[in-house]
């Protein structure tokens, strides 16, 4: 008979078990249902609601439980429907009449809510970790080749020259964002449900500061129709997710370009590309490709919740079981892509002499030859027409602006003296950008100055989300 079964006559049917069913996903919660509980039931017995004897069975049987479950000695039931019933179910099997105790004051509704906070602030831990090892790939790829001067684009368009460092260093600022929207969401995550019941809060004196305390978690939910129906901690980390992945999948998209034949700005290694099975001489850049596609499916998770929660009166509706799936998949995949970009960036081979070489056969530095005419006394507008009309003349002659003589450029103006060459210099033309931000060597090396500063910070704050994390999960040992 189901644990819910007293007021029905008739058998569910199976395929309704099957649909209405979540143990195929939220199976991978049963260390938090089996902590969670083992916090419950402590507090149960400490304010006398079940015995202390019961209170040890329970808690003793949980641990077994726990130990069958990772050693794949378990098998969970679809026709128990949920993690919580399965765990439920095998305890009261094993233990009796205490197993039945536990729900006491608990509701799966307050339950499932406090198991898929806590495995998010688990998970929360475990992405710092490979966010920030990220983090730490692109400043070493940063200071590895800090003497790297690139192409930088608009529009796709050869723009000015800057440092190949300072380009990494952009994404570095981004991840960096990444981190902060990730400290939300472990806030979002960090308040504790149980005690809300199914709705309303229960009847027994229960004494949730206690169960906060023991599971680690910073705040109470404030009101219980809240505490059972809030799901903004999950699109808090959807946001989180979605975010990250478009930033990677931007750097995704430029290491796709730089590693065509057509660019050939870098070189992955061979471990992480694939090849054809018809074309022999291809290196596909597969895991970049596959990191922008799957981009679209984590838009597609968070969305998935937002619509899902947008139109379900309070408290707990069983739509709200829609949130997982998404969220585990999100988890799932954000870990392989930050693993593995972690070791690309590290073992991807830059092309330093080619770069140079496009940079030297066109006109990244017309801006700089404005410039120069312009700190000469030029309104900057002239400037710009003045280069304007050198780079047509030198596109019509099959040249660049550094390649003219100083008869040519006196021609064009009379402002143009010796040194202009000097400015044309594309080393110059980094050099000279030196504002806070700017692609000067002295700002990119600020830059991974404040970078190092900035993961040792988050580091703090990972080892802080880790210690919580590995206290919260030794109440099962
Ligand atoms: N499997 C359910 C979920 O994931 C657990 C809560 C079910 N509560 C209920 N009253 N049906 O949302």
């Amino acid at each position: 008979m189901k644990l819910w079964g007293g007021r029905f006559t008739k058998a569910t049917d199976k395929s309704v078990e099957e649909f209405n069913a979540s143990i195929q996903y939220d199976c991978r919660m049963y260390a938090e249902d089996i902590c969670g509980s083992i916090a419950h039931a402590t507090m149960l017995a400490k304010q006398g609601i079940i015995s202390q004897e019961d209170k040890d069975a329970i808690v003793s049987g949980l641990k077994t439980i726990y130990e069958q479950i990772e050693a794949g000695d378990f098998e969970f039931s679809v026709e128990l429907e949920d993690i919580h019933m399965n765990v439920e179910k095998r305890l009261t099997d094993a233990i009796g009449e205490a197993g039945k105790r536990l729900h006491t004051g608990r509701s799966r509704n307050d339950q499932v809510a406090l198991d898929t906070h806590m495995y998010i602030r688990k998970e929360i831990a475990a992405i710092a970790k490979l966010l920030i090892q990220l983090q730490q790939s692109l400043v070493s790829a940063a200071e590895k080749h800090k003497d790297v001067i690139m192409p930088g684009y608009t529009h796709l368009q050869r723009a000015q020259p800057v440092l190949f460092s300072h380009h990494m260093m952009a994404y570095f600022s981004m991840l960096s964002r990444d981190f902060i929207h990730l400290q939300y969401a472990w806030d979002m995550a960090d308040m504790m449900p149980l005690g809300a019941g199914a709705l309303a809060g229960t009847t027994y004196p229960l004494d949730q500061p206690f169960v906060a305390k023991t599971l680690h978690f910073g705040k109470l939910y404030d009101n219980s129709l809240d505490a059972v129906s809030d799901r903004d901690y999950i699109i808090a980390f959807l946001e989180f997710a979605a975010v990250l992945m478009m930033h990677l999948s931007r750097l995704s998209e430029e290491f796709i370009l730089w590693s065509s034949s057509e660019f050939k700005f870098i070189e992955l290694d061979d471990s992480h590309c694939t090849g054809s099975s018809i074309m022999p001489q291809k290196k596909n850049p597969d895991i970049c490709e596959l990191v922008r596609g799957k981009t679209g499916r984590f838009y597609g998770h968070l969305m998935g919740v937002l619509t899902m929660m947008k139109g379900i009166p309070m408290a707990y509706d069983k739509d709200m079981q829609e949130d997982k799936e998404g969220v585990f998949d999100a988890i799932d995949n954000l870990k392989f892509a930050l693993t593995i970009y972690a070791a690309m960036i590290d073992k991807m081979t830059v092309n330093k002499e080619h770069m140079r070489e496009v940079l030297e056969t066109d006109f990244s530095n017309a801006t700089d030859m404005a410039d120069y005419l312009a700190k000469k006394g030029l309104p900057f507008r002239e400037a710009h027409a003045v280069v304007g009309k050198a780079v047509h003349y030198c596109i019509e002659k099959g040249k660049v602006l550094q390649q003219l003589s100083l008869e040519e450029l006196q021609a064009m103006s009379p402002l143009f003296a010796e040194d202009i060459h000097h400015y044309l210099d594309i080393e110059i033309c980094v050099d000279q950008r030196n504002t806070y931000n700017g692609t000067a060597p002295s700002s990119v090396e600020r830059q991974c100055r404040d970078g190092h500063q900035t993961v040792h910070t988050e580091q703090e704050q990972m080892d802080q989300w880790s210690d919580i994390v590995s206290t919260v999960y030794d109440l099962v040992k």
